[in-house]
């Protein structure tokens, strides 16, 4: 079955959609994005993830293309037609198309909109979540507006790239202060060694994930205490469990950083708690 792109106002077999190239997101990453879990047929926390998407385009001074409503319309037919029951949807906002010039163009250009779905194998991610993955530390390079979710990812893809390299597949940012920030695409969580699951706080320093909220819930609803606080590399090291949450993973747990084994090695109870409440918990749409 061919997949199915949703550009600018059309549905077109993946291979032929396009955008233009003085497409601002293509010439100055002038862009930002969402994406969203797909489980059992229904879209995950929608609604959280596009009132971020809102924060995002009104912190770069840019508005929705769409309404809520008609937006929302578009990513479920978008799932349909790519008959995803299990995956994801990606979507990207830019400033549109103008001649070249770093200042933005008038504010009557049309913003562009592009939405993918993909289908991703439920037995691959529950593969992850038995063995657990590794992770590599790395400084922090990043600018200092992450908490916008911008198409800006060169050092993100540099930072995965180089976890692949080494081995691994997340990359944890420390920064200036030796404290973990987030992963190249992933919040981090840690067990500390009283057992309080910790994470840091989402004002400055990550993007603030839907899924870390998502958890937030879960943990309040099973009574499990969260610390929003800072921690380094070196009590991320010592933690009884370390893991990282995205909408694409929900919560994979991190059995090895920077070579050095975590807790006993295995995925810790607290992630597979967590993990499994995550579902039912979170806003479903259908599609
Ligand atoms: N990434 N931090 C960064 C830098 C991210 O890129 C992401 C998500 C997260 C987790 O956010 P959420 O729980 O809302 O997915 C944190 C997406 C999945 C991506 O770039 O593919």
């Amino acid at each position: 079955m061919p997949r199915i792109a949703y550009v600018n106002g059309r549905y077109l077999p993946h291979s032929e959609a396009a955008v233009h190239i003085e497409d601002r997101g293509y010439q100055f990453a002038d862009g930002v994005y969402e994406v969203c879990e797909i489980r059992h047929g229904v879209i995950v926390d929608l609604t959280r993830h596009l009132d971020r998407l809102d924060r995002s385009l009104s912190e770069l001074q840019m508005k929705c293309p769409m309404s809520r409503a008609a937006l929302t319309q578009v990513i479920r037919e978008v799932a349909r037609r790519n008959r995803v029951k299990n995956g994801l949807f990606y979507l990207q906002v830019t400033r549109g198309v103008a001649r070249r010039d770093h200042v933005f163009p008038s504010a009557d250009t049309p913003p562009s909109l592009v939405i993918t779905a993909k289908i991703t194998d439920p037995s691959i991610i529950a593969r992850k979540n038995e063995t657990g993955l590794k992770a590599i530390t790395l400084p922090d390079n990043r600018w200092d507006r992450v908490d916008i979710k911008s198409v800006g990812l060169l050092p993100n893809a540099m930072a995965r790239q180089a976890a692949k390299e080494q081995g691994a597949q997340e990359a944890i940012y420390i920064d200036a202060r030796g404290m973990v920030t987030e992963g190249a695409a992933t919040n981090v969580w840690i067990v500390d060694q009283d057992g309080i699951l910790v994470t840091r706080p989402a004002e400055h320093g990550i993007l603030r994930g839907i899924t870390r909220t998502g958890l937030m819930d879960v943990t309040a609803k099973l009574g499990i205490e969260v610390a929003e606080r800072e921690f380094s590399r070196d009590e991320m090291l010592a933690a009884r469990e370390v893991f990282i949450t995205a909408a694409t993973s929900i919560c994979f747990p991190i059995v090895e950083i920077d070579g050095q084994t975590i807790g006993n090695g295995h995925p810790g109870a607290m992630s597979e708690r967590i993990r499994s409440a995550f579902f039912d918990i979170a806003e479903k749409t259908v599609i």
